[in-house]
């Protein structure tokens, strides 16, 4: 595993996988939790089988005890996973087998001060703007790392997604919410040859404005 930060200072101080590594996947498996996870992985399959090719690389932040790695690795020629709590990566590092980790790289780094030799074809983070309260030097990185696409995920205002901020709150975790608006109007400013697509999903039955935003973000391919 490649230390990328000595000084842990640097960590993300809001992100809680320091200390709740363990019980993150008892969480997922809850059947709270377990329908809006569904619906989130059929939509993020659809994306990863329309979009990653097998010559591919990829950068993979925040990839927890690897529930979205252990699909992309087979997918793509080699990968980089980072995350920023040791303990998430011990987890994930562990569970791989042999013929998956002689294509990975783990890395143990807050996302930003990460600084890749070359760019990868597509970046991934799945549930990590979440905690980054800087998201938009947060997926500035993505941008300028990514050379074919950036696939993310985001809470909503949606009424789930504000019960998530407003019940993380009590165990002093604030968990950040997004509108369309507010990362359309990021990119239209910083980045206009990078199309957005967005989709809400998870008990999206109109009232409600579903858990997460699925996004995708694709470099305008230059016309001819
Ligand atoms: C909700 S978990 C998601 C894990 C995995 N992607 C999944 O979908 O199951 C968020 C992960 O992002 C990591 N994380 C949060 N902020 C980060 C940052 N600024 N840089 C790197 N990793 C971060 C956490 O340590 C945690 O493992």
């Amino acid at each position: 595993m490649t230390e990328e930060v000595a000084r842990r200072a640097d960590a993300n101080a809001n992100n809680p996988y320091h200390k709740t590594a363990e019980s993150y996947e008892a969480k997922l498996r809850s059947p709270l939790v377990r329908p809006f996870r569904e619906a989130e992985e059929k939509r993020l399959t659809q994306i990863f089988d329309a979009l990653i090719r097998p010559e591919d690389t990829l950068l993979e932040i925040g990839c927890g005890t690897g529930y979205y790695t252990r699909t992309l690795v087979k997918r793509a020629r080699h990968m980089v996973a980072l995350d920023d709590s040791e303990a998430m990566l011990q987890l994930v590092c562990n569970r791989l087998p042999a013929e998956d980790q002689a294509k990975i790289e783990f890395v143990h780094s807050e996302a930003t001060h990460y600084l890749p030799p070359e760019p990868f074809d597509i970046v991934l983070h799945l549930g990590v703007l979440d905690y980054v309260r800087e998201w938009q030097k947060f997926l500035t990185h993505s941008i300028t790392h990514a050379r074919r696409a950036v696939i993310f995920t985001c809470p909503t205002t949606g009424f789930f997604g504000q019960t998530f901020h407003y019940l993380s709150l009590f165990r002093g975790i604030h968990v950040m919410r997004f509108r369309r608006e507010q990362i359309e109007n990021f990119l239209r400013e910083g980045y206009p040859d990078w199309q957005l697509d967005m989709e809400r999903v998870g008990i999206n039955s109109g009232w409600t404005g579903g858990m997460t935003w699925v996004a995708t973000l694709r470099k305008r391919e230059p016309e001819t």
